[in-house]
Parts: C-alpha cells; structure tokens; sequence
C-alpha cells in the first residue's frame, strides 16, 4: 500500500494585520483533523503555521486529489474561518475563495503539495513552508537540492545520485508544462526556472536508471497555486509550500536544508510587490513583522513510519541559521532603503497583479502627446 502525504494551506485571518495565526485556529484545525483521524479517514496529521498561513499536513493512503482529503481541508478550514470571524482576525476566510466545495481543492484558493509514493525502509521527509512569496521562491532552493554539485555532493560521491533527476516544470502563464533532466539538460532548465515568476518547479522525480527507485513516484512536490488567476483581482500573495524526500539515493537531509543557508531575493514582502530575502526561521519565529516579512520559510522533519509522521523537528531552529538570519537582516536593510523604486518594488509586469494599477488609472487622463 502506497502512502499519500497532502499540505494543504490557506490564509484564513491574520493576527494581528497578516502577521501570524491564532493559537484558536490552529485547535479549530487539530480539532478537525483529530476527528477525521479517529474515523480512518487520515492516518496522521500535524497543523501548523507559516505566517498567517494556517498549514494542514495529513498523511493516509488515498492517493492524490482524493476528493475525501480535500473536502476535509476545506471543511477545517471553514470551521477555522468561523473561528476567525469570531475574534474578528484580518482578512477572515480570505483565501477560501468559493462558496461551496466541489470535489477538489485546486483552484479554490489554498495552496496544496501532495505526493503518493512507496515508503522506503527509512522515510525522511521534510514539509517547507514559506510566507509572503511566490511558488516560484522554491526554484532555486529546489534546483540547487537534486541538480547543482557545489551544494550536494551526493550528486558527485553517491553512485545512486549520479545519474540526475527529472524536472516537471510549469508554465503557469500559458498552463502548460515541460520535463527535463539533469545534468544534460542543466542550461535549458536554468533558461527557465530562472524565470521564476512565470516557470516554476512542480515536481522532481527520480530518473529512469535509477538504481534504487521508482521513476514515476516523485521525489519533491511544490504547490503552485497563483491565487491572482483564481481569483481575477489582487487577494494577497500565494504563500507556497514543498514537501521533500531525503536520503539512500536521493539527497541527505543535510543536503535539502543547504540551499536555504543563503538568503535569496524572492518576490512577496510587503503587499506583494516587493523583493526581498528569503529566511529560514524556526516555527515559532514564523512571524511576519518587519515591513511585512521580511518573506520566511520554515521546515518541519518528519519520519514516516506506515503513514504515520514521526515529528516534527523544527529544522531551522537551529544556531547553524543564525549567520543565515543575520545576512538576510542585513540585505532586508539595504533592500528597504530603496523605498518605493525597483529593483526592490517589483518590477511593472508584475505589479499588474497588485493594487498599484488602481493608483495609475486614476493618472491616466492627465498624460498629453510628446511630439
Ligand atoms: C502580503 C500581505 C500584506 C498585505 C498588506 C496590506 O502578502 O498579505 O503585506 O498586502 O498588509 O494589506 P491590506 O490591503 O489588507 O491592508
Ligand atoms: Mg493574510
Ligand atoms: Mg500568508
């Protein structure tokens, strides 16, 4: 029997403004997934917060997009709603973006990560969640974890790396998507994940010569969800999540958490126009302040063990961050100087997806012809 590992996510009221979630949502969603526990519908679960983003990770063996699974996210999280409409937190069901659950949570506003694979003798798997950013902050942490050497040296000493992995990226303009392997086909990919705004990772699977696992189980799953399509109008940015497997052919736990020890510039921040650096933090500093952010992503370690999930270990709560930290302080300092000017404003294409076109209508008459 295989086992399915399902994240699913969504802004249902921050607190205060969209800083983080109240302890009260958090049991509304425990309560909830205890429930269905108790009933066989899910063998495990562990609720989480990433910001104000209230996470739901479930195990069971359903399979992918099972409409069970997701008609009881989506139950969670309007019980967490009501919840939410109580204490009259910020933005109260914001991401539950239809009235009404029709068979599958894609499309509806929560973001969502899932995989169905055969558990391993030993089963590391890590849940990435990130606030105040874009799905596309995961390509290259994603990349630099199954493709890039200078971070994971199994690529080059382990025998059951070498031969690379595949690549499902996704056009998320035209919905479209492409497959790639690496290490020949490195450049290509690069031509486009480094385009991180419209092609973004989805999954990594293992290649077909690899010796110890099956190559259409995947390794890695990001959610990629771009909540502006869904919605047709600003709602806030589509915080995204990953969930990744470690270990005995696939890279060490030490090896997936590496590529988040540099602080990269991502697109979020503060009304989600603005880069700034991405930083790991523990989850009980999964608090969005300063400016909004600065944009965070936090990690939680699991075993899984016949579908349960052993964990979590806060995985950036960790000294060995704290250079990490402080460097991405720093560059949020310098970026924050720029005040409202590009390159720490996005650029314009992509604050066509913000409020700032609004503010430009309003100009428009007043431009006249330059002969
Ligand atoms: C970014 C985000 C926040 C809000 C900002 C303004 O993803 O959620 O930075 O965009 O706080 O929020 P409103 O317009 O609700 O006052
Ligand atoms: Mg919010
Ligand atoms: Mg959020």
């Amino acid at each position: 029997m295989k086992t399915t590992v399902s994240l699913i996510k969504a802004d249902v009221g921050g607190y205060p403004g969209h800083a983080s979630v109240h302890p009260q949502l958090i049991s509304a969603g425990k309560e909830g997934l205890e429930k269905a526990r108790k009933e066989g519908l899910i063998k495990d679960y562990h609720v989480m917060a990433a910001g104000d983003d209230l996470q739901l990770l479930m195990s069971h063996t359903k399979g992918v997009d099972s409409s069970e699974i997701h008609g009881l996210a989506w139950k969670v999280f309007e019980a967490a709603t009501e919840a939410a409409r109580e204490l009259k937190l910020y933005g109260a069901g914001q991401d539950l973006l239809s009235d009404a659950f029709s068979g599958n949570i894609r499309g509806m506003g929560p973001g969502i990560a899932e995989m169905e694979f055969t558990e391993r003798k030993g089963e590391p798997l890590v849940a990435f969640m990130m606030d105040k950013t874009e799905p596309g902050a995961f390509n290259l942490p994603i990349y630099r974890m199954f493709a890039d050497p200078f971070n994971t040296a199994g690529l080059v000493i382990d025998p059951n790396c070498h031969g690379g992995f595949r690549f499902e990226v996704w056009d998320i303009m035209e919905h479209r998507r492409v497959f790639m392997e690496t290490p020949e086909e490195t450049y290509s990919l690069l031509a486009l994940i480094g385009a991180k705004s419209r092609y973004v990772i989805k999954r990594v699977y293992p290649r077909d010569n690899h010796p110890k696992l099956p190559p259409d189980e995947p390794v890695a799953v990001v959610s990629t969800e771009k909540l502006y399509q869904i919605a047709g109008e600003y709602v806030g940015k589509d915080d995204p999540v990953a969930l990744v497997r470690a270990q005995s052919g696939l890279p060490a736990l030490g090896e997936v958490l590496e590529p988040f020890a540099f602080p990269h510039l991502v697109s979020g921040w503060m009304r989600g126009s603005h880069n700034g650096p991405l930083m790991p933090v523990g989850l009980k500093d999964a608090r969005c302040t300063r400016f909004d952010g600065p944009p965070r992503v936090t990690a939680a370690g699991f075993q899984v063990a016949d579908a349960r999930l052993v964990g979590p270990v806060d995985l950036f709560d960790d000294p060995a961050y704290d250079l990490t930290r402080k460097r991405a302080a720093r560059i949020a300092e310098y970026m924050r100087r720029h005040g409202p000017f590009e390159p720490h404003r996005l650029p314009m294409e992509d604050m066509e997806y913000t409020t700032l076109p609004k503010v430009l209508k309003g100009l428009e008459d007043r431009f006249e012809k330059v002969e």
